[in-house]
C-alpha cells in the first residue's frame, strides 16, 4: 500500500472534515474495535509481519473514515456516498470504500467481506459503550462489564437512537455470540481509553 494511505493521513481527513469533538471520538472508536477484528481475522488467516500490518491497517482506516463526510454532508442522499467519491479519487483503497459503503443499510452495497461485516458490527456498538461508560459515576470504561452492557441493550429508554438489532446482527455477521463481540470491543476501546476520552474523570485527555 502506497504510503499516502496511512492511518494518520486517514485521521487528519477525519479531522480536516469533522467539526464535532464527538464525531472525531466515534471515528477513534470505531476504529479500535475495527482494528481488534483485524488483528484477530489476521491471526486466523496466519498473516504475519508487514502482510498482517498492512491487512490490519485496512481495518484501521475503515473505522476512522467510515463517518468522515457526516458533519459536512449527514442527510441520506450524500452520507456515505460523498466521502466515498472523495476517497476513491484520491485513490484510498477500494476494499475499505466497499465496507463505508456497506456499513449504511440504505446504500445497496452488500456486506461481503470480513472487514464489511467488522464495521458494522462496530459502529453501533461502540456508541453505545460510549453511553454506558458516560453514565457510569467515574466515566471510565474500565468500569463498564460486558453484563451491564447486556442488560443495557433491554433497556429501551437508555441510549435509545442506538440500534440494538445492528448490535445482535452485527455479532451474527461475524459469527460470534453477543457476549463475545461486546467483550471483542469492550476490551478493543479500554486498551485506548484515554485517546478515546473514557479513561474516568480524572483521566480525561483534552
Ligand atoms: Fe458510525
Amino acid at each position: 500500500m502506497a504510503g499516502k494511505f496511512t492511518r494518520d493521513c486517514a485521521l487528519a481527513l477525519l479531522q480536516e472534515w469533522t467539526a464535532s469533538a464527538s464525531l472525531v471520538k466515534h471515528g477513534l472508536a470505531v476504529e479500535a474495535c475495527t482494528r481488534a477484528y483485524g488483528v484477530l481475522e489476521a491471526s486466523r488467516l496466519g498473516l504475519e509481519g508487514e502482510a498482517a500490518g498492512e491487512f490490519i491497517e485496512l481495518y484501521a482506516l475503515a473505522g476512522l473514515l467510515h463517518d468522515f463526510d457526516y458533519d459536512r454532508h449527514p442527510s441520506l442522499e450524500e452520507h456515505p456516498f460523498v466521502g466515498v467519491k472523495f476517497l476513491r479519487e484520491h485513490g484510498w483503497p477500494e476494499v475499505v470504500l466497499h465496507a463505508i459503503l456497506a456499513h449504511a443499510d440504505y446504500s445497496g452495497t452488500p456486506r461481503e467481506t470480513h472487514l464489511d461485516k467488522a464495521l458494522f458490527a462496530s459502529d453501533e456498538l461502540a456508541g453505545f459503550l460510549t453511553a454506558c461508560t458516560l453514565v457510569k459515576p467515574s466515566r471510565s470504561i474500565h468500569d463498564v462489564e460486558v453484563t451491564g452492557v447486556k442488560k443495557k441493550m433491554k433497556d429501551k429508554a437508555f441510549a435509545r437512537a442506538v440500534k440494538r438489532e445492528d448490535i445482535t446482527e452485527g455479532a451474527a455477521l461475524l459469527g460470534l455470540t453477543l457476549e463475545d463481540h461486546v467483550g471483542n470491543c469492550l476490551k478493543a476501546m479500554q486498551e485506548n481509553a484515554v485517546l478515546l476520552g473514557l479513561a474516568g474523570v480524572a483521566l480525561v485527555q483534552e
